[in-house]
């Protein structure tokens, strides 16, 4: 079949690995860059043009790889495919959500997935009473846009808690406010899910005195199997955004695993070199396995 991997570059490591795996067993795979895309809305004929063609009927499934900075607009693309009824791992409200770290906790906290206790405002005249909703520090401040670990702030004490708000507040970046899950102790989970499985699980460490295990931070990944319990928290988290593809970060807790939040756009680097899992093929698996 006909495969198009939605990816600004065909030199990122993960689309290539998809692309590559998808070429061995034996499809038509093409690496569409969907900010090049334009999306023609018409009462005749409508499409998605690249290079000049409406691809639009091209093919049977789609890969989204859309990054923070093309959101939007790759989730344009996609929708544009998904009314088509073209097959895709990630529906274009999945990917929308999925980078919205407060929807996306909305979403799963109502669907009784455990996140941690978490509050958004931009209220600064109440600033203590938020804080203490939270049991007082320390706590954890995260800008809404920060990924890769950067935006994220753990505040030990209310009085700092308070300055790191309050600042945030002024300069009109919106932040929301976390429980800090301290016995953490620097780890988190990154569960891959494709289709209805967990295909591979990495345990992330971060370097010494950070809280965050983000590997673009330095932190280091080892293997780490999840009991069934567990394995079913990242499935659902997943299937209640809309993925079919996803990079699910979850915390161990003394209540139990905790959804972090939920990646439409999961790297394999990383958890392919720590696990020796071919998720790439898993990918592919998957789509044939839906689409024929
Ligand atoms: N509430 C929390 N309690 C303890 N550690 C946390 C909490 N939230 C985040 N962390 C740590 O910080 C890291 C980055 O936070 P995350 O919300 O995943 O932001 P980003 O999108 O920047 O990766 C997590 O991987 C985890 O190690
Ligand atoms: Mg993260």
């Amino acid at each position: 079949m006909t495969v198009f991997i939605l990816s600004v570059s065909e030199y990122i490591y993960s689309t290539n690995r998809i692309y590559e795996e998808a070429k061995k067993r034996g499809h038509i795979v093409k690496v569409i860059n969907h900010t090049e895309c334009s999306v023609k809305l018409s009462n005749k004929k409508r499409g998605v043009f690249y290079k000049g063609r409406n691809i639009i009927s091209d093919a049977k499934a789609i890969i989204p790889r859309i990054g923070t900075t093309t959101t939007k607009h790759g989730s344009f693309v996609v929708k544009e495919f998904e009314m088509n009824d073209v097959f895709t791992t990630s529906t274009s409200s999945g990917i929308v959500l999925s980078q919205d770290k407060v929807k996306s906790l909305q979403v799963l906290s109502k669907h009784k997935i455990q996140i941690p206790e978490t509050i958004f405002s931009v209220n600064p005249n109440d600033i203590n009473t938020q804080i203490n909703l939270l049991g007082g520090a320390p706590i954890v401040i995260k800008l809404h846009e920060g990924t890769q670990g950067k935006g994220v702030m753990l505040a030990e004490s209310n009085q700092s808690a308070k300055s790191i708000i309050d600042t945030m507040y002024s300069i009109h970046k919106p932040i929301l406010l976390q429980e800090f899950i301290k016995e953490s102790k620097s780890e988190d989970i990154r569960a891959f899910v494709v289709g209805d499985k967990v295909v591979a699980t990495m345990k992330r460490s971060g370097v010494k005195n950070d809280f965050r295990s983000n590997i673009h931070l330095g932190g280091k990944g080892s293997v780490v199997r999840l009991t069934d319990e567990e394995e079913k928290i990242a499935i659902k988290a997943a299937k209640e955004l809309g993925l079919t593809i996803a990079g699910v970060d979850l915390i161990r807790s003394k209540r139990g695993l905790l959804v972090l939040e939920v990646n439409s756009t999961p790297g394999l680097q990383g958890i392919e070199e720590c696990t020796k899992v071919n998720i790439a093929e898993k990918i592919i698996k998957h789509i044939e396995a839906t689409c024929s």
